[in-house]
């Protein structure tokens, strides 16, 4: 005699899965998973930014950089309490799994936006405007994701930076913008980090659903500004090295 687990396997082709993965299998769930992510980054690099401004900062009286200090103080966070680095390697796990998702779910949407058209937009200017945001989504992301890329060898592990000593933030940075072909890659990156900033903190409102027109101008406020305070200094930092003015 045969037994078969017809029952069983009909049961299980019925069961709903969990409810994250639903979620993330939709478009709307896509486009929240990229507004989360982006938001994560955006609080990354504002943190990191004002970090950063201790370069301005000299040394202290003991003759320690500022930006010594502080690389040193943020890898002892919390310590007892969490292990050396422990928040550190918080943040990078975060941080790289948003870069995952937030990559993967850009990537899910534009096929399924490729698959859908010809889209049916209100008005051919409506669609011009969808148009020009996303491809340059799309390719300033890629970019930006290279420079992130090229920035972690550069000053996390060293390995393109040949003047590279771990923890000697200062030195590190000077050794790197010192060099004119990187600091020029570190402008042009950060300014397409600021385009990326700008469409992606306009559209992340629309898809967490705070498209109301009566927000529209603040909106824009708001990814001006935004973008303005972190392209400013980060554009500063390899200009006032390669020019001298930070040794
Ligand atoms: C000119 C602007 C920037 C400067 C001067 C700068 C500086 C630095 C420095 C000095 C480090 C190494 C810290 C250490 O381990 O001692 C670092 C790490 C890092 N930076 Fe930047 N950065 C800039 C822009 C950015 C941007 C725009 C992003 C992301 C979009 C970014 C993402 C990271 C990440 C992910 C790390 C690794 C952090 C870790 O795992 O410890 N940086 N940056």
């Amino acid at each position: 005699m045969t037994t078969t687990n017809k029952g069983t396997d009909h049961g299980s082709a019925n069961r709903r899965r969990p409810w994250a993965i639903e979620f993330y299998g939709s478009d709307v769930g896509k486009k929240w998973v990229m507004a989360i992510t982006g938001i994560v980054f955006l609080g990354y690099v504002f943190v990191h930014m004002l970090g950063n401004l201790k370069l301005y900062l000299g040394t202290d009286p003991t003759g320690i950089y500022a930006i010594d200090h502080y690389g040193e103080w943020l890898r002892e966070l919390l310590e007892p309490f969490l292990p050396r680095e422990g928040l550190l390697w918080i943040f990078r796990v975060v941080l790289t799994a948003s870069v995952v998702f937030h990559i993967h779910a850009a990537y899910s949407l534009t096929v399924t936006n490729w698959k859908a058209r010809p889209v049916r937009y209100q008005s051919p200017r409506e669609y011009l405007v969808a148009n020009y945001a996303s491809r340059t989504m799309r390719w300033s992301g890629v970019i930006v994701a290279a420079f992130i890329l090229f920035h972690l060898m550069d000053l996390t592990f060293g390995n393109v930076n040949p003047d590279f000593v771990a923890g000697d933030v200062h030195a590190n940075l000077v050794a790197s913008f010192s060099r004119p072909a990187v600091a020029i890659f570190y402008i042009v990156a950060n300014l397409l980090l600021g385009l990326h900033i700008f469409h992606g903190t306009w559209s992340l409102f629309q898809s967490i659903g705070w498209n109301n027109p009566r927000f529209n101008e603040w909106r824009r406020w708001f990814a001006w500004a935004f973008t303005a305070v972190i392209v400013v200094p980060n554009v500063s930092f390899p200009l006032t090295v390669l020019t001298g003015l930070v040794t």
